[in-house]
């Protein structure tokens, strides 16, 4: 009885309160449903009444762009009304559907965002236009929700930026940061300095492949292209008109290679040098003299005018002291001013851009090395080295955004595939994206208070075209959004649901290249109970399906051999083949006294799964160590033969990753074998040969190079020691 109670109390619940899945991506803060539909036969009639004519207008020409759904001006009898609000929470709105529908808004943007969610809940069939009958609250979470595009190493039309933040829109974005100026090419037009664009704009070569394959080959079509003034207005009206607020970044002192190809005459040497077409960091730079420092200034009194945002970005990062080191005339700056070393004088430089801007209305941002030598009065940070450089800002009560490389660079591969299309490096799955929050964990409330929120990089050296760029942003931009924007955060299985529910067809329809990726089903290994390993594939999460056993490979007894594998991965999608080393150690276990740095730990099993690591390296395939050494145990269960040792590290000085230098490894038997690797920092295996040794344990210490050689990115720090394979013969 009591049971049927229960029952029945639920099913008169539901009526009311139906909570079905929600279309809307990112999630709004409440979305319930009653039953019915809102159907409309015709255009969509809305009352202006309490609308600015341009939100009407954008209105008009967004539900156009996004759905082909035709809005009409109807006061008499509205679709659609619409409601101002005022002391509610910034930014929120509500939608209510039933005989009508009705937006109520606190601001001109959260009237846009609601238009947006309206949008997402409407489909389509046989010429009418329905809405569920709900009922929705929002509001957003971070107030900075941003993409990042870099047009300087590829170079995207006018068009294809307008295409970009559409669809930045769809998703409630509200910032772009846009790269204009490079090493590869300056993007803006500066009327009182020509040579930028006319010179700087255009580059001889462009490196082929990823740049850390040698021998490097170069295309030698002369590339480039720029924005005028008049083009970069009309892009900033055209974000402005869909609450974007465009951020201009005009990089100094460093990845200046582009200006100084059109004035030398600001670098330290003054040689007169190309526009760069190899990606990496480069040690021209501005110099830090006066000449130089207003010659910025004059280029940015250009640009400020341009944009309505208050945020200007004078980029930082990966600047070089190395010509600044012997150059007089920065020595000059440094002793007039009382700087110690060259990161106070980079401080200087960027103080000087501070009081510049602040004079001008303007606030400047900049990465997370303008904290170096001392942080300018007005500067906020944005984070990309990991969230040590927002936490260090926010402590001393400075705004932060924030976009660590581990969650935020969209440049990284998103796939663990060999089928991915070239990418810089490193691994940012949809699911780690959609778990990003800006704020860390050890951060205090107070601390938190400062981050204003995040963005996602999109960094061009391997995204050559428009295809491309949507394949690395979506569906990556929208687990962003919906991570800056949700109150509360969704489960990747139902934000996946969602998303392939409902929005693949939406980017479908829009022709975007998005990746589907995510879709593909994960391969995981796992170490076998009687030794060896065990391959199994999954569906995708939310896809739901259970493991299934693709391979067992045992441990080799006696001879090393390699196992081809062949794994269907469903429809549409490639066979992937897998070369699994069945050695002497496959599955063994690893005791490690030097840990992984937790940005690249991807389980100790990495390192004994008998697959090699590809290259141009991918994030997900190394273990990866922030120390000077690594010291760790392969432990087997009984002793066993062993003749040979191959220990597989990686060398890519471009990404301060340096090989094993030399190592120190002991067998029970054969006792300690010490060594230099073969070719001294540019072998990355290390092979050790003639052992006759049995044991249970073997030792391994490898040391790398120390501190990162001059003449080398990153030269000075202590480089990444990366390891992969370790195969017992
Ligand atoms: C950066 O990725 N160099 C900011
Ligand atoms: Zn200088």
């Amino acid at each position: 009885m009591l049971k049927f109670r229960i029952t029945l109390l639920l099913s008169v619940f539901a009526l009311y309160s139906h909570s079905q899945t929600c279309p809307i991506l990112p999630t709004p803060a409440v979305y319930q449903t009653t039953n019915g539909q809102f159907v409309s036969s015709g255009n969509l009639l809305i009352d202006p009444s309490n609308l600015t004519p341009n939100l009407v207008d954008a209105f008009k020409s967004y539900a156009l762009w996004s759905k082909g759904i035709e809005v009409s001006p109807f006061v008499q009898n509205p679709m659609v009304q619409f409601k101002k609000l005022t002391n509610v929470k910034q930014d929120s709105y509500s939608i209510n559907i039933a005989e009508r529908i009705t937006i109520s808004y606190s601001s001109e943007a959260s009237c846009f965002y609601a238009w947006v969610s309206l949008l997402q809940l409407s489909s389509q069939q046989e010429g009418q236009l329905s809405f569920p009958k709900c009922f929705v609250k929002d509001y957003p979470k971070f107030q900075w929700r941003g993409l990042h595009l870099d047009v300087s190493r590829h170079f995207f039309t006018v068009a294809e930026v307008k295409r970009f933040i559409d669809l930045m829109a769809y998703y409630k974005f509200n910032t772009l940061h846009w790269h204009l100026t490079d090493d590869q090419g300056w993007r803006i037009e500066i009327k009182k300095y020509p040579l930028l664009t006319e010179v700087g704009a255009w580059r001889d070569s462009t490196v082929e492949n990823h740049y850390s394959t040698l021998p490097r080959t170069y295309n030698k079509t002369r590339y480039g292209g720029f924005y005028t003034q008049e083009e970069i207005k009309e892009v900033v009206a055209y974000a402005g008109a869909r609450f974007i607020e465009v951020v201009p970044e005009i990089e100094m002192p460093g990845h200046a290679r582009a200006a100084l190809a059109a004035y030398p005459q600001f670098s330290c040497s003054g040689q007169a040098q190309g526009v760069e077409g190899l990606w990496g960091i480069f040690d021209d730079i501005f110099c830090a003299k006066e000449e130089s420092i207003l010659f910025l200034q004059d280029v940015l009194k250009e640009v400020l005018p341009l944009f309505a945002s208050a945020y200007v970005h004078v980029g930082g990062d990966e600047a070089p002291k190395t010509r600044w080191e012997s150059c007089p005339k920065c020595q000059a700056v440094m002793r007039a001013n009382g700087l110690h070393d060259e990161h106070e004088l980079q401080s200087y430089f960027i103080g000087r851009m501070d009081a510049f801007l602040t004079q001008n209305g303007k606030k400047l941002i900049g990465w997370d090395e303008i904290l170096e030598g001392g942080l300018s009065p007005n500067a906020t940070v944005m984070s990309w080295r990991g969230y040590e450089g927002g936490k260090a800002a926010a402590a001393q009560g400075h705004y932060v955004v924030m976009c660590p490389g581990s969650h935020c660079y969209f440049d990284h591969y998103q796939g663990r595939g060999a089928e991915e299309p070239l990418a810089i490096g490193g691994f940012t799955s949809l699911e780690k994206v959609l778990s990003f929050n800006p704020i860390p964990p050890d951060m205090s409330t107070a601390e938190a208070a400062y981050v204003l929120g995040a963005q996602g990089n999109l960094w061009t050296e391997y995204i050559p075209d428009m295809a491309q760029l949507e394949y690395m942003a979506y569906p990556r931009a929208i687990a962003l959004s919906t991570a800056l924007w949700s109150e509360t955060p969704t489960s990747y299985e139902n934000f996946l649901s969602v998303l392939t529910n409902y929005h693949f067809s939406f980017l479908e329809t829009q022709k975007v290249n998005f990746s589907k990726s995510c879709l593909k089903p994960n391969l995981q290994t796992s170490r076998s109970e009687n030794g060896g390993i065990v391959i199994q594939k999954t569906a995708a999460k939310g896809i739901i399906a259970y493991p299934e056993i693709i391979a067992q490979i045992k441990t080799a007894k006696r001879k090393t051999k390699t196992v081809l594998i062949k794994v269907d991965q469903g429809p549409n999608l490639p066979t992937k083949e897998m070369n699994i080393i069945a050695h002497k150690a496959l599955g063994a276990k690893i005791k490690f006294s030097t840990k992984p740095s937790p940005k690249y730990d991807n389980g100790d099993l990495t390192i004994v799964d008998g697959q090699l690591a590809a290259r141009p390296w991918k994030g997900n395939e190394w273990l990866g160590f922030d120390s000077d050494s690594v010291s760790f145990d392969i432990e087997f269960d009984k002793p066993i033969k062993v003749k040979e040792l191959r220990i597989h590290t990686l060398h890519d000085p471009n990404s301060w990753i340096w090989a094993a230098q030399t190592y120190n490894i002991s067998f029970a038997k054969t006792g300690v074998g010490n060594g230099i690797a073969d070719g001294y920092s540019t072998v990355e295996t290390i092979v050790i040969e003639n052992i006759k040794d049995k044991t249970k344990t073997i030792h391994v210490v490898l040391y790398g190079v120390g501190r990162i050689p001059s003449g080398n990115p990153g030269a000075g720090n202590v480089p990444w020691l990366f390891i992969d394979e370790i195969e017992v013969r």
